[in-house]
């Protein structure tokens, strides 16, 4: 065996399914050519063209964030003032603000502008050590805007790797009936989308404010009819059962989940269905209304963390920061934050070629300044970030 490089001297978090916990090698080493990691573990002798010494620090994946909505126009700061002054987040999308306001910002926002605001939200994720990102649409909601939004999500490949959801469900356009609307998204708008490669997966916000199942339902068939995986942004702010109806059509993920039953964390766990939390709209909603994280251990689903980076329920800019809330207020291990920047983040985009560290691998990797994984979660507001490794191709 032959490297192109090889990271020596290294305390490494591999996240390898093989091995319990972190999969961690203590006194470890990755190798890597044409941008695959060829080996990970142990230290061993491996000729190398270039020989990177980390001097003892730690190696994981680089990370995960699956699920963000990057691309939008605007902000809603003044949204956030009014629910300080005692708006409702609901109240506040039902009078036509919320989703809407960022639909009429982002539908008059020209793709290079859209693509210069997205370029510096994810340096900030870029910062931390992020590799992998899904980058959702779902604030354009009519053909032409939701496929300008995919366009500049399949742009950013360019500095990570991007996995563009099309979240065309995420709210109804005012200017038809919602069943034109569904319509629209299950005759028109999915069939462009796979045709033209603009996304991997399609979502929708299953909500009272947003799709009910029964609209939900016609658009991850028609999804599934044209070869295209499925997530839910599902039981966020009430149980309409989001969780069980991503589960029955095999969804990669299903997102939030504050108020599923355990009967939905059961349906997850039989379909294979990652929960995706996020801690992060739960701070800014200042909800009440914990995940179901017991069910989740108890009945075996995997469960993944991310910013949900978005204007509205979670300006959060921070994956470090996301762990840290995951674990203080979901009282997530420090193990099961990491496994859900990593491994289980890479599960929620169908990926396996990413966030871990094992030979096939991407050589995506996140080389900290750090004594201990635990000091990733623990801190608020500290980057201890030393190099990240994000091989394109
Ligand atoms: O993930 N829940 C629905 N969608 C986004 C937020 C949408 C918004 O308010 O802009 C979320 O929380
Ligand atoms: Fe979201």
């Amino acid at each position: 065996m032959r490297a192109e490089r090889i990271f020596t001297n290294a305390r490494l978090a591999t996240m390898d399914p093989a091995l319990p916990g972190l999969g961690v090698v203590e006194r470890g080493m990755v190798a890597e050519a044409a941008g695959r990691i060829i080996y990970a573990g142990a230290a061993r002798a491996i000729e190398a063209d270039e020989i990177v010494d980390c001097e003892g620090r730690w190696i994981t994946p680089g990370l995960i964030d699956c699920h963000t909505h990057l691309v939008y126009a605007g902000d809603r700061a003044a949204e956030f003032e009014a629910r300080l002054q005692g708006a409702g987040y609901e109240e506040i999308a039902r009078a036509g603000g919320g989703i809407l306001g960022t639909m009429r910002a982002t539908r008059a926002a020209r793709a290079e502008d859209l693509r210069a605001a997205a370029k510096r939200r994810m340096a900030a994720l870029v910062a931390e050590g992020v590799t992998t990102i899904e980058v959702k649409s779902g604030y354009g909601l009519s053909p032409e805007a939701e496929y300008k939004c995919l366009e500049v999500a399949k742009s950013l490949g360019d500095a990570a790797d991007i996995s563009s959801t099309f979240l065309g469900a995420h709210g109804f356009p005012p200017e038809m009936a919602r069943a034109d609307y569904v319509r629209l998204l299950c005759e028109e708008m999915i069939p462009h989308v796979a045709a033209h490669k603009l996304a991997d997966a399609v979502d929708g916000f299953c909500e009272g404010i947003a799709f009910s199942p029964e609209e939900i339902a016609p658009f991850f068939a028609a999804a599934t009819r044209h070869g295209l995986r499925v997530k839910l942004h599902a039981d966020q702010l009430s149980n309409l059962g989001g969780a069980a109806l991503a589960a029955k059509f095999g969804a990669l993920s299903a997102d939030h989940l504050e108020y599923t039953s355990e009967d939905g964390a059961a349906a997850m766990a039989r379909a294979g269905t990652v929960a995706v939390l996020l801690p992060g709209a739960f701070f800014t909603l200042r909800e009440k209304q914990l995940p179901p994280v017991e069910a989740f251990r108890k009945h075996g689903v995997r469960m993944a963390v991310s910013t949900d980076l978005n204007p509205g329920t979670s300006p959060l800019f921070s994956l470090l920061l996301a762990m840290n809330m995951a674990a203080t207020q979901f009282r997530l291990t420090v193990e099961e934050c990491l496994l859900g920047v990593t491994r289980h983040a890479a599960a929620a985009l169908g990926r396996s070629d990413v966030g871990v560290l094992t030979a096939g691998a991407k050589c995506h990797l996140a080389i900290w300044d750090i004594e201990r994984p635990a000091e990733l979660v623990y801190r608020i507001g500290f980057n201890p970030l030393h190099q990240r490794i994000w091989s394109a191709a």
